[in-house]
C-alpha cells in the first residue's frame, strides 16, 4: 500500500511481511549494521500536531537508520501556530518534493484528509481517538517474539477504550494475526456502539476485570491503556480511586494472573499513569515488556517505512 491509515489497510500477508522485515533489521536495531542506505535520497517528514515521546523520535531513528533525511516538525514551531490550516500545512510541505508524511493529530480522520491532498505516503502516527496502526504492529511484534504465533492466543485489552486510538487498532491487528480478544472498561469509558462492533469482529467485551483475569480463558497477555484525561472534557467517571480499585493492574490483582499463567505478559503502549492504571510494582516486574514495545518500535518503523517507501528498485 502507499499509505498506513488503518491497521485495516493491512491483510494478514502484509502485517506479517512487516514484522517479518523488522525481525530483519535486528542487526540494525543492535546497531552492529550502523546504517542501511535503503532509502537514501528519501525525504520523511513528522509532522506532529499533537505530543509524543516514542512515535516521533522512533520514526525519527527508523528514517536516519536507513539513511533517509527526515525533519521534525510540530504544531508549536510551525504556522499552524498563525492559524494555518491543515490542508495548507501538508501541501505546502508536499510542495517540497516529501516521499512521506508522518502525521500525529489530535481530529480522527486527519491522516485519511491528509492522504487525499497530497502525493506523499501518509503515515498514521495517531489520530484522535481513531487509530494509531505502527503502535499495534509494534505491539504484535513484541508479543510475537515473546509467545510466538498469535494464532489462539488470549490478549485482553483495559482501560480508557473510549479515547483509546490504541485499542481500535490493536484489536484489528490482533484479529488479523487471529488472536482472540477480550477488551475491558468501566461503563463510562467503553465506546458507543461497540456490541456491534465486537459481534462483527469476534472480540470479547467486559466490564469486570477480575471476571476476566479469573476466567477459565486465562489470558496470555493483558494490555493497560492510559487514561486519556486530556480528552476527558466532562470530568473523569469513575473517580481515580474508583478506576484503580476495579480496573488498575495493581500487584495483587497481577499475581492473581501469574499464579494462573506464571509466563503472563504485561504490556502498556505508554505514557503511564503510575498508580492509576497500572502500579509502579506491575510497571517494573518481570512480566513488563513495556521497554520492550519501545524498542520494537523502531524495527517495525524501519519495516514500515521500508514497505511503504523502498519500492522494488530498492528492494531487488
Ligand atoms: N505510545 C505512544 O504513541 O507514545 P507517544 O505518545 O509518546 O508517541
Amino acid at each position: 500500500p502507499k499509505h498506513l491509515i488503518s491497521s485495516a489497510d493491512l491483510d494478514r500477508g502484509e502485517v506479517e511481511a512487516i514484522l517479518e522485515t523488522a525481525s530483519s533489521m535486528h542487526d540494525v536495531q543492535r546497531r552492529e549494521v550502523k546504517k542501511l542506505p535503503t532509502l537514501r535520497g528519501r525525504t520523511i517528514i513528522n509532522f506532529f500536531f499533537e505530543d509524543s515521546t516514542r512515535t516521533r523520535s522512533s520514526f525519527e531513528i527508523a528514517g536516519k537508520w536507513m539513511s533517509a533525511d527526515t525533519i521534525n516538525l510540530s504544531a508549536k514551531g510551525s504556522s499552524t501556530s498563525k492559524g494555518e490550516s491543515l490542508r495548507d500545512s501538508v501541501q505546502t510541505i508536499n510542495a517540497m518534493a516529501v516521499d512521506a508524511l508522518i502525521i500525529r493529530h489530535n481530529q480522527s480522520g486527519a491522516c485519511h484528509q491528509v492522504a487525499g491532498w497530497v502525493d506523499a505516503s501518509v503515515i498514521n502516527a495517531g489520530d484522535g481517538t481513531h487509530e494509531h496502526p505502527t503502535q499495534a504492529l509494534l505491539d504484535a511484534y513484541t508479543l510475537r517474539s515473546r509467545i510466538g504465533d498469535l494464532d489462539g492466543k488470549h490478549v485482553v485489552i483495559v482501560g480508557d477504550l473510549t479515547h483509546s486510538r490504541v485499542f481500535r487498532s490493536n484489536v484489528i491487528t490482533l484479529k488479523t494475526l487471529g488472536a482472540r480478544v477480550t477488551v475491558v472498561a468501566p461503563p463510562t469509558l467503553m465506546p458507543a456502539g461497540i456490541g456491534s462492533w465486537s459481534a462483527a469482529d469476534g472480540f470479547a467485551t467486559s466490564w469486570d476485570l477480575d471476571e476476566v483475569l479469573e476466567g477459565d480463558d486465562v489470558p496470555d497477555a493483558v494490555m493497560m491503556l492510559r487514561v486519556q484525561r486530556e480528552r476527558m472534557s466532562g470530568g473523569f467517571f469513575p473517580t481515580p480511586r474508583e478506576y484503580t480499585v476495579g480496573y488498575g493492574l495493581t500487584r495483587p490483582r497481577l499475581n492473581a494472573l501469574l499464579a494462573r499463567n506464571p509466563r503472563a505478559l504485561v504490556m502498556h503502549p505508554g505514557p503511564m499513569n503510575r498508580g492509576l492504571e497500572i502500579s509502579a510494582d506491575a510497571a517494573e516486574s518481570d512480566a513488563s515488556i513495556v521497554l520492550d514495545q519501545v524498542s520494537s518500535g523502531l524495527a517495525v518503523r524501519m519495516a514500515v517505512l521500508y514497505h511503504l517507501l523502498a519500492g522494488e528498485e530498492v528492494a531487488s
